[in-house]
């Protein structure tokens, strides 16, 4: 049995049905702060803080399990800027309980959802993961701090873990059971579509005269079920090799806020106007993935990546 934290969220939701397509057992454990019951597929949902030692032995007691994949979080930037208490509450504190049941109920193998926020405004792009660790918000240090209790539980209790830095997360479940669902929404796939279902007037575009071929900014997005297989993968890789990992993923291409916006136009056949806004604080021009490490020590291979392809199903899971 897997326990899979955040599995009534977006990215945790897609990676449980995934997962129980390959024959794995999963239990999930969600507080509903930010998820939704009707997203848990698994029969096995317990509903609680992953801060909560109590449900945790619970859990651990009731079930024999192989690995914790950890997605809970909270996880809007601007938010984590107002509200750093919570951040570090939430994303830390409580994770570090939860890595602490891990330890005492000897489950060695930890897989855990961090973010390309962690490099902050790089010099460098395509991003590795050797690029200078320098977040530049209580969310990125939130998931920095997180990766260090990882390491220090390594050395000291022998635990393994499995770092994942996600790029932007994307699209949705091709069936559309499962869909994003962020409240407020901060994503931009889904607020342009949300102008195409007439839920919006307007997208707005926060800067137009980035170094960028197109004056916007241009970001990496990943289908969140191409980072559900990377998770199998990491699984199968702590199993067999015994040793920890850190992996971006990220689809390696790079699309600029216009070219988002043509695409989610041309998907759905709407005009969807656009709003021309300042530059937001702290938004780095460019951010696209180097991936090569979790394709040749993880085998991984994104396959569901394409731009298109991605609004295509984000936008029939919200139809
Ligand atoms: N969405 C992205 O593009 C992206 C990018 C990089 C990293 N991440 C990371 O991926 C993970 C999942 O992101 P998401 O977009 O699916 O977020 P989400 O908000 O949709 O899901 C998070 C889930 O965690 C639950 N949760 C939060 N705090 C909890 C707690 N203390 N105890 C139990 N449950 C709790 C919420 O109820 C929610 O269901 C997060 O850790 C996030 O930081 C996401």
């Amino acid at each position: 049995m897997i326990l899979l934290t955040g599995g009534a969220g977006y990215i945790g939701s897609h990676c449980v049905k995934r997962l129980m397509s390959k024959g794995y057992e999963v239990a999930v454990l969600d507080n509903l702060s930010r998820g939704f019951r009707d997203a848990v597929v698994t029969p096995y949902f317990y509903e609680g803080d992953i801060g909560d030692r109590a449900i945790l032995e619970k859990i651990f007691t009731e079930h024999k399990i192989e690995a914790v994949m950890h997605f809970s979080a909270f996880a809007a930037v601007g938010e984590s800027v107002e509200h750093p208490d919570m951040y570090y509450k939430n994303n830390v504190a409580q994770t570090l309980t939860l890595i602490t049941a891990c330890r005492d109920f000897g489950v060695n193998n930890f897989i855990f959802s961090s973010t390309c926020a962690t490099y902050g405004d790089v010099k460098k792009v395509p991003i590795s993961e050797d690029t200078p660790i320098a977040p530049l918000n209580p969310y990125g240090w939130s998931k920095r701090m997180v990766e260090l209790i990882l390491d220090d539980f390594s050395k000291a209790y022998g635990m393994h873990y499995c770092i994942f830095r996600y790029f932007n997360a994307a699209g949705a479940d091709p069936e559309g059971q499962l869909r994003e669902r962020h409240d407020p929404e901060t994503h931009l796939i889904p607020l342009v579509l949300q102008v195409a279902q007439g839920k919006r007037q307007s997208i707005k575009v926060f800067g137009t005269d980035y170094p960028t071929p197109d004056g916007t900014c241009i970001r990496d997005y990943i289908h969140v079920d191409d980072l559900s297989e990377a998770h199998i993968l990491g699984l199968e890789y702590l199993k067999r090799e015994k040793k920890n990992g850190i992996f971006n993923l990220g689809s390696e291409n790079g699309f600029s806020v216009r070219e988002v916006i043509d695409v989610c136009r041309k998907v759905t056949g709407k005009e969807i106007p656009e709003v021309m806004v300042e530059r937001r604080p702290g938004d780095a021009p460019k951010l696209v993935a180097d991936s090569t490490k979790a394709k040749t020590i993880l085998g991984w291979q994104p396959k569901e990546s394409e731009l298109e392809y991605i609004v295509e199903t984000a936008w029939k899971s919200m139809k």
